[in-house]
């Protein structure tokens, strides 16, 4: 039975996917990421990455589930860009997996890497669809990692000839280049809490990979214009509406808020640290940097999924744990607080705050999806959190803000990192044994939205 039919039934929220309004060359899109599902891991002379490294340590990811396979979007993806063709958007976010051009993250061109992506970019424009380049999402080649990664200054430069390379590959067919795919969350993650913190508001290895950071997306941001003409580049950043757990949390709220949500943005867009962080970076800060880092860029990509919380601890590093919030709150399946005024809200400020067009590059739910007895995938909480969601962003721009495009976090289910394939957030159900795709009725969902839109434009 296919998931049309699902579509169909009385409880699916498909009748209200007609309502959005949105500018007339608004894009619809998908997103996804190299690691999370290529797979083909050790093929064609890819490097491996952090994250194969990460996966090989048992106990480290649930299940311990590898990317191993993932998707094997490697060799699936005529039929993963059929599906998106099917689905009707304008655009697909992916990311290209830095160890399989570079196998050891600078030196050597992989020349079998390069031409899959050759072979990604060129289907995606024969089925019409704009190929939007992220460059890191997260799998840092493992080499680089062993060099000191992002703590050591030189990943500026390594970044910046990785950019170059992908310029000069593809700069003929790809226009739209994001650097980082939420830096604050590799960051934070990857560096801040393993990191021996010596103190509340002092944390070096985190303070010291921010900026590097920073100063590889500023150079990599001068390759791609330089390169590409008509290059349109951007950071993805992970914005977080941030609430306090409770009384007296409002210092670690403020400090959350500068780690997590300004220390890429104003760097980059306004060109100075918030207060904390610039002391906390003075030892790394070279004259001329911040003009390194502040280059122009013509969009702003923000992920969202919902509000986090925050409470003090003294004990914890940087003084405070993100925790669950209210019991009373509407969650995911996952235990994600749902908040779709709250990303309003988002995109307004962010409008107000940095004058760029906004692209919602990410945004979805996961849960753990199966088939019922029709082998239908009826993911009804997923098609109410996006019509909020899509609603929420079509009020917002209604409200003034500038906001361009929408893409689903994700097309298909994938490795959601350390939660391996347990958590789905596809439109997209995959069948890992057999890689069956099938599109749940949120893809259904989702087609009318674009295609209602579209014909309202
Ligand atoms: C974002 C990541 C993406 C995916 C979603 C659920 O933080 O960018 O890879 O894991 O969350």
């Amino acid at each position: 039975m296919s998931a049309s039919t699902a579509f169909n039934r009385p409880n699916a929220r498909s009748a209200k996917a007609a309502a959005v309004t949105v500018p007339p060359d608004f894009i619809w899109g998908v997103s996804t990421s190299s690691y999370q599902i290529e797979g083909a891991t050790r093929e064609d002379g890819r490097g491996p990455s952090v994250w194969d490294t990460m996966v090989a340590q048992k106990g480290k990811i649930a299940n311990d589930d590898t990317g191993d396979v993932a998707c094997d979007h490697y060799h699936r993806y005529p039929e993963d860009i059929a599906l998106m063709r099917e689905l009707g958007v304008q655009a697909y976010r992916f990311s290209v997996a830095w160890p399989r051009v570079l196998p050891k993250g600078r030196g050597a061109a992989n020349e079998k890497g390069l031409a899959f992506y050759d072979r990604l970019i060129d289907a995606l424009l024969a089925a019409g669809i704009e190929p939007w380049l992220c460059l890191y999402h997260w799998d840092l080649p493992q080499a680089l990692d062993d060099l000191g990664g992002w703590l050591v200054r030189d990943s500026a430069g390594w970044f910046s000839d990785y950019a170059a390379l992908i310029a000069r590959r593809y700069g003929d067919r790809v226009k739209r280049f994001a650097t980082f795919n939420e830096p604050s969350v590799f960051t934070f993650f990857g560096y801040g809490r393993e990191s021996d913190a010596i103190g509340a508001t002092d944390t070096p290895f985190l303070s010291r990979t921010i900026h590097h950071v920073n100063l590889a997306h500023g150079a990599a941001v001068d390759v791609l214009h330089a390169l590409v003409r008509g290059a349109a580049c951007g950071a993805i950043h992970n914005w977080l509406p941030i609430r306090t757990a409770g009384k007296g949390d409002e210092k670690v709220a403020a400090l959350l808020d500068e780690y997590w949500n300004l220390a890429f943005p104003e760097p980059q867009l306004h060109g100075a640290y918030s207060p904390t962080l610039a002391r906390a970076i003075e030892p790394y800060m070279q004259a001329g940097d911040l003009a390194r880092i502040c280059r122009p860029v013509e969009w702003f990509g923000l992920n969202q999924y919902g509000p986090s919380y925050v409470k003090a601890n003294p004990e914890a590093p940087m003084g405070f744990d993100l925790v669950d919030g209210p019991a009373d709150a509407r969650r995911s399946p996952i235990g994600w607080v749902i908040d779709a005024n709250a990303f309003r809200e988002t995109l307004l400020h962010l409008h107000q705050r940095y004058r760029l067009p906004i692209y919602v590059t990410e945004n979805g739910l996961g849960g753990p999806d199966q088939p019922d007895a029709a082998g239908e995938i009826v993911d009804e909480e997923r098609i109410a959190y996006l019509d909020d969601h899509t609603k929420a962003l079509a009020t917002a721009i209604s409200a003034g803000a500038d906001v361009r495009g929408y893409f689903v976090w994700s097309l298909l289910d994938n490795f959601e990192w350390n939660r391996g394939y347990g958590t789905r957030f596809g439109i997209v159900y995959i069948d890992y044994p057999t890689q069956r795709r099938i599109p749940k009725a949120s893809f259904r969902w989702y087609a009318q939205l674009i295609k209602g839109a579209r014909q309202r434009a």
